[in-house]
């Protein structure tokens, strides 16, 4: 097994989400896809830093808060609790939740600010072009999209409109041959690879200085000395990340969580990540992030979530109906991370009977029950071992090695697969040796498969407790394992024999669907 570096740091980020309405399935995706990446390195015995929150400015929250005849503040407050509960009510272990409206936020934008305007990439000038409000963008006029109707709209489909005014413009077009250097230098800065191929082939037609302040309306962090602009939302959101590690206080005992290893985004945001975002910062003179890592995008069945199909999945009805654990097994489980997924309810149900109850919740029952009925409860020592079970153990073991491999290429779903083929071969070995028979016939050789099999599945549940935090808590606990013996290193060592287990209870029900 790969060695543990106790002094490597980890920093990961989520998108900070708009507070212009209630968080659907799409962010708790996001949150759990990149819990379950911190949970993993905090496993492997690695400082994280994990950060997420609610971009609160701009004239789409402020628009929707007219429109609920409530103060853009009060509807902040109130929609980024929401977001605060949806992350506590899907168990995700952030460290940091950023509010964009928070003092400490204005102030890192604001040195963020001073700094680009000190180092000369800031000047004064007039923007008149198109903007989308949905997508918070200023669009090309290149970028529009003709509609039958003859009408113009964003390429994300968002309506445009025209706009005419005074606005600070950032020296973008200065930056084009640094970040095509950035993507050739560092191959791993953007991924997957269709985000990264797009993106590169955006920054390589040539870049036009960026907007960055915004003077038709008021909620905004105000640009330092020239309080008729407002910062546009983006340079202000993204300044979130900085913000997480106290900058500008590069004494603050969090300034050595940057720079973050991974930016998660959705793939819509990736420009914003991959262009603006190293170029703020070089211009900044700060460290780049590491890589941003763009996933797809979930539909539900088959459509495209939207309040006015009235299919916006909330995740807490979800994981109330299939339990949390469930969901975050189906959602890191459907689709390889990166691609664009479907969410379908029977698919949901397929793969937690199929998978959760039949495959994992089975295994670990029979296992445990056995061990409960024929040995007491007692966990037995470690037997001769045949060649089929040191096979056995030996798929177990090198779990910890090849799933850091997969978790290091983001290849969550990879590394779940990997588990699913030792809970297979468990299952199948337990068919094989057949315990049950063995306890008239040759006890000991009985308490000895029991005991490759408590082995086989502490293994398995060690490793995917990023992904299901709670029920692999409870696993553990039914396999005598103590709170301190949970980490992947702790794998190496033999659990005693002796100890007494907890009785087994069920921790995977089948999922039955009522009749309509
Ligand atoms: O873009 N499928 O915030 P936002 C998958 N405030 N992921 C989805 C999704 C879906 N259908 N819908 C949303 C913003 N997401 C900015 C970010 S960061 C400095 C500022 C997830 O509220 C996905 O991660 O529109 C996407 O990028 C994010 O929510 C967008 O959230
Ligand atoms: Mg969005």
């Amino acid at each position: 097994m790969k060695r543990v570096d106790m002094t490597r740091r980890f920093t990961i980020t989520t998108p900070i989400f708009y507070v212009n309405g209630a968080p659907h399935i799409g962010h708790a995706y996001t949150s759990i896809a990149a819990d379950v990446l911190a949970r993993f390195h905090r496993l492997n015995g690695e400082e994280v830093l994990f950060v997420s929150g609610t971009d609160e400015h701009g004239q789409k929250v402020e628009q929707t808060a007219v429109a609920k005849g409530m103060e853009p503040q009060a509807y902040a407050d109130e929609v980024s609790a929401s977001f605060r509960q949806m992350q506590k009510d899907m168990a995700i272990s952030t460290d940091e939740f950023i509010r964009t409206t928070e003092e400490r936020h204005k102030g890192a934008a604001k040195a963020l600010w001073e700094k680009v305007t000190a180092n000369g990439h800031i000047y004064l000038g007039a923007y008149e072009g198109w903007y989308s409000t949905r997508d918070e963008a200023f669009i090309g006029e290149d970028e529009l999209v003709k509609k039958p109707d003859g009408t113009f709209v964003a390429p994300s489909g968002a309506p445009v409109e025209r706009v005419k005014e005074p606005s600070y413009f950032f020296r973008l077009s200065d930056f084009q041959d640094r970040l095509l250097k950035l993507y050739e230098d560092n191959p791993d800065f953007i991924g997957p690879v269709g985000p990264r191929r797009e993106i590169e082939s955006f920054v390589r037609q040539g870049l036009r200085d960026l907007s960055v302040s915004r003077t038709s309306f008021k909620w905004g962090v105000p640009v330092p000395n020239d309080p008729d602009h407002v910062m546009y939302v983006w340079f202000d959101a993204l300044a979130n990340y900085l913000t997480a590690v106290g900058y500008p206080d590069l004494d603050d005992p969090r300034a050595k969580f940057w720079p973050a290893n991974i930016h998660v985004v959705g793939k819509e945001i990736a420009r914003f990540h991959c262009v603006y975002w190293p170029a703020f910062l070089m211009a900044a003179g700060i460290d780049l992030p590491k890589s941003v890592f763009a996933h797809g995008w979930w539909t539900v069945e088959g459509e495209k979530m939207s309040k006015s199909l009235g299919n916006v999945l909330d995740p807490k009805a979800l994981a109330d109906e299939f339990g949390l654990d469930a969901l975050r097994f189906f959602l890191m489980r459907e689709v390889p991370f990166g691609g664009d997924s479907n969410f379908s309810r029977r698919s949901m149900i397929t793969r937690t009977n199929v998978e959760l109850a039949n495959d994992l919740g089975n295994l670990c029952q029979r296992t445990l029950s056995q061990v409960a009925r024929n040995l007491d409860g007692i966990l037995p020592a470690r037997g001769t071992l045949t060649e089929d079970d040191q096979a056995m153990l030996a798929m177990a073991t090198l779990l910890p090695t090849i799933m850091s491999e997969q978790i290091e290429r983001k290849a969550i779903t990879d590394a779940l697969e990997e588990v699913w083929k030792v809970i297979r071969a468990a299952n199948s070995y337990i068919d094989r040796q057949a315990p049950w028979a063995l306890k008239k016939t040759d006890p000991e050789r009985m308490a000895d498969v029991l005991r490759v099999l408590v082995d086989m599945i502490r293994g398995i549940a060690t490793m995917l407790q990023p992904f299901m935090p709670d029920t692999m808590a409870k696993m553990l606990t039914q396999l005598g394992v103590q709170d301190d013996e949970r980490t992947f290193a702790a794998l190496e060592t033999l659990l005693p024999a002796g100890r007494t287990l907890p009785k087994p209870e069920g921790l995977f029900p089948r999922f039955v669907e009522e009749e309509a």
